[in-house]
């Protein structure tokens, strides 16, 4: 099904995915304050959704983001960006709890990296194009590319990256880390589709449980991490998609979980 109430992006879902298609092609899908409002409005409305349980966020075949809109905020100043507090609506995608799926092709750059690395999981065609050019125009990524990236893909990989403004190419993305796998660019959409139904497969609260507890050791020391993990695991006993499961090995048949 689709839903044509947005201007700067398109949404679908197939069963359990939904998709988000960022959709402003004569600007590269540059992130604007509309296509940011919408696209946050879109995706917490998917993540607060029981009948969903993973969602794709993608671009077009050239680019799935060119980067924050810079003829929106070239004649900026200073007190306008801190009292807007610009770019900071993206903690509402960190801060969604069903799994995020980032599907990249064509240009990554600025805000687009950054937005693909707020998702759980980028997924790469053999086109795409990872940077962070914002030294070239004179400011730094303020989407969280200095943080994220450096915790993907290591300090020197990212410093040589935020410094230069050096774009990576999907081999290089895949061989630090950055992606978790790269296909050819005719089967992404499809690719990402399929990774998506198989988690959506699982367990909802399992998998909102699992992604918090990966994304917890970003924030705590690994004592602290491991005895979360190990509390959540146990919470998981409190399901009947943890029964459902267990049973269905023991019975040799396919588990059909009710997300409860
Ligand atoms: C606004 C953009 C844009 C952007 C492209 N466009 N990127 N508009 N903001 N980030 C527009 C172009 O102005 C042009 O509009 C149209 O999209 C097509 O782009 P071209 O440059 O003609 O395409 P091409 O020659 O194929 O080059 C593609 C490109 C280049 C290499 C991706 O567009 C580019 O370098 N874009 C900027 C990338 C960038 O610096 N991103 C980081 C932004 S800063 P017209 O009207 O001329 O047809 C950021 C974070 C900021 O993201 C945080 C700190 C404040």
């Amino acid at each position: 099904t689709e839903n044509s109430s947005y201007e700067t992006i398109l949404t679908s879902t197939n069963g359990r995915v939904a998709t988000i298609t960022l959709s402003r092609p004569k600007a590269l899908n540059a992130l604007n304050l509309q296509l940011t409002a919408e696209l946050l409005e879109a995706v917490e409305a998917f993540d607060a959704d029981p009948e969903i349980g993973a969602i794709v966020i993608t671009g077009s075949e050239k680019a799935f983001a060119a980067g924050a809109d810079i003829k929106e905020m070239a004649t900026h100043s200073f007190a306008d960006v801190y009292a807007a507090d610009l770019f900071g609506a993206w903690d509402r995608l960190a801060a969604v709890r069903t799994p995020v799926i980032s599907a990249v092709a064509g240009h990554a750059l600025g805000g687009g990296c950054e937005l693909a690395m707020i998702a759980d999981i980028i997924i790469a065609a053999d086109n795409a194009k990872f940077g962070q050019p914002e030294i070239k125009l004179g400011v730094i990524p303020g989407m969280g590319g200095s943080q994220r990236l450096t915790r993907a893909i290591g300090k020197s990989k990212a410093m040589e990256m935020v410094l230069t403004g050096r774009v990576m190419g999907a081999d290089e993305a895949e061989r630090s880390g950055l992606v978790a796998r790269v296909v050819p660019v005719a089967s992404l959409q499809s690719e990402a589709a399929e990774l998506a139904a198989t988690i959506a497969g699982m367990s909802k609260p399992i998998a909102m449980i699992a992604k918090e507890s990966v994304n917890r050791s970003y924030e705590s020391s690994l004592s602290e991490g491991l005895l979360y993990e190990r509390r959540m695991n146990h919470a998981c006993f409190a399901t009947e998609d943890q029964k459902e499961g267990m049973a269905a090995f023991v019975e040799k048949r396919q588990a059909t979980f009710t997300h409860r």
